[in-house]
């Protein structure tokens, strides 16, 4: 990881370099090149200038001065000059051996377009020099006629060399850049790779079953840092939920435990007895019995309670289905004397898993009749607006606050005896909240308890089930 993305990001830089700088160098070769023009011309004129006088006089070949100054100026600058009068034939020329003064150089085409008066420059091969040149051919002017022409070359190579230095200098600075895109790279990324390994490390501690194991959040990039916190929201959600399985486990061992020892006790003593006294022998066994159906109570509760979340959500018609219960109860609710009626609207669609809406009214409702005194009357009432809840009101003792708070764990139960599991109520409210709705425990005005569940109220009425 750490030699790629330095090798990419050096890569990365020269393609950057490449197309910043290339044509960088033809322009400063350009550039150099216009200089060398531009100072070849401003000395031609300068020459030209002095030579004037000489040339007009037509004694310019024997000028000591003119020659003098064709010279030095040759001398301190380079360039070689040639100095021809208004015929071509040149009079001064800055070579060491003097055996071109006389020459025609009309044959030259900058050198006749310079004594018609205009100002040229180019780059020839000069077959005299075998080297390319460099030149600027200006006319002398005196007045407005033409005296003659001063031509100065200067070796190509001499202003190339000089580009060519400078583009070196651009390459060195960019070798220099590269490098440090690399040692940049390397350090971030070794960073990186040092936080993405502790991480890795974390991740194994954790699926090791060290379930504690976090990561350190506030070191690194935002990238390594955002993932360390979503690997200690897992690692937290992970253990609550390991935490939880825990507790339902022991919880259920606990309580299967007890109804199992009970049987046990009685069917020993019912083998005790069976010889001796055959019918406190099948009381012992009607006992085991009772136990029994309790124990088979317990494990569909328990069953009931792990297919909670599993079930789809739909819309279900919670009046529908309140009516259809009440009237299910009713011959049961007979047999105690106990009055169970419905109140509320024909329909009120909402929003819930499948068979939620009976099993809560269920549980409520054999909960307000093991409650309920003879003569008494058990209310199932709905109200729907933007959310369908229904009641179920009994008239029975209630449950204080610290017991209502209790109520919907697993297996409590107000008083030990009797067949319950202490599950229904937990299966109510892991189904309201599967159903994305509440269940409450509420005092009623006047005695007994109100035991709600809320749902979402569906849009529009759909089959339930
Ligand atoms: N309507 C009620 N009135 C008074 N107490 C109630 C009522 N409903 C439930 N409870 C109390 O809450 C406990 C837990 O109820 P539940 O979870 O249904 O378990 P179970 O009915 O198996 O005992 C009951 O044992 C009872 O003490
Ligand atoms: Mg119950």
């Amino acid at each position: 990881m750490r030699r790629r993305l330095m090798l990419a990001m050096m890569g990365f830089t020269v393609v950057v370099l490449l197309v910043q700088n290339i044509p960088f160098a033809f322009y400063l070769t350009g550039v150099e090149r216009e200089r060398v023009v531009t100072t070849l011309e401003r000395d031609a004129f300068v020459l030209a200038g002095r030579l004037e006088d000489a040339l007009s006089k037509g004694t310019a070949a024997g000028d000591k001065t003119a020659v003098a100054t064709v010279a030095a100026y040759s001398a301190a600058s380079g360039a070689r000059v040639v100095v021809v009068d208004e015929e071509g034939v040149a009079v001064s020329t800055s070579d060491a051996d003097q055996s071109r003064v006389g020459a025609s150089y009309l044959s030259r085409p900058e050198i006749a377009a310079a004594l018609q008066g205009r100002i040229v420059s180019g780059e020839r091969h000069s077959n005299t020099l075998g080297i390319t040149m460099l030149y600027v051919a200006v006319p002398v002017l005196s007045g407005s006629t033409t005296e003659g022409a001063v031509r100065l070359s200067y070796p190509s190579q001499e202003f190339a060399d000089a580009a060519a230095r400078q583009v070196w200098g651009l390459i060195a600075v960019a070798g220099v850049t590269v490098l440090l895109a690399g040692v940049v790279a390397a350090v971030f990324a070794s960073g990186i790779s040092r936080r993405l390994r502790l991480l890795q490390a974390a991740t194994e501690q954790l699926a090791a079953g060290e379930l504690a194991t976090r990561a350190e959040e506030r070191a690194g990039v935002p990238e390594v840092r955002s993932l360390a916190r979503t690997f200690n929201s897992m690692a937290e959600r992970l253990a609550a939920l390991i935490d939880l399985q825990r507790a339902f486990a022991s919880d259920v061992s606990h309580q299967l435990r007890t109804p199992l020892t009970a049987l046990r006790l009685r069917l020993d003593a019912a083998r005790d007895l069976v010889d001796t006294d055959p019918v406190g022998a099948t009381e012992r066994l009607a006992a085991a019995d009772a136990e029994l159906d309790r124990l088979g109570t317990v494990i569909d509760g328990l069953l009931a309670l792990s297919r909670a979340e599993a079930e789809p959500a739909g819309v279900h018609d919670v009046a529908r289905i309140a009516q259809e219960r009440v009237e299910q109860w009713l011959p049961l609710a007979q047999e105690a004397d106990v009055a169970v009626r419905y109140q509320g609207p024909d329909s009120a669609p909402a929003v819930a898993v499948e068979t939620a809406v009976e099993q809560i009214i269920d549980n409520y409702i054999d909960n307000a009749l093991g409650v309920s005194p003879p003569g008494s009357t058990v209310t199932v009432l709905v109200e729907a607006s933007d959310r369908v809840v229904v009641h179920v009101l009994d008239e029975g003792p209630g449950l204080g606050e610290a017991e209502r708070g209790r109520a919907f764990e697993r297996f409590w139960r107000g008083s030990p005896s009797g067949g319950g599991s202490g599950l229904g109520l937990a299966i109510v409210a892991q189904l309201a909240a599967a159903s994305g709705g509440t269940a409450r425990l509420e005092p009623r005005e006047g005695g007994g308890l109100d035991a709600s569940a809320a749902f979402l109220a569906a849009p529009e009425r759909s089959g339930s089930g």
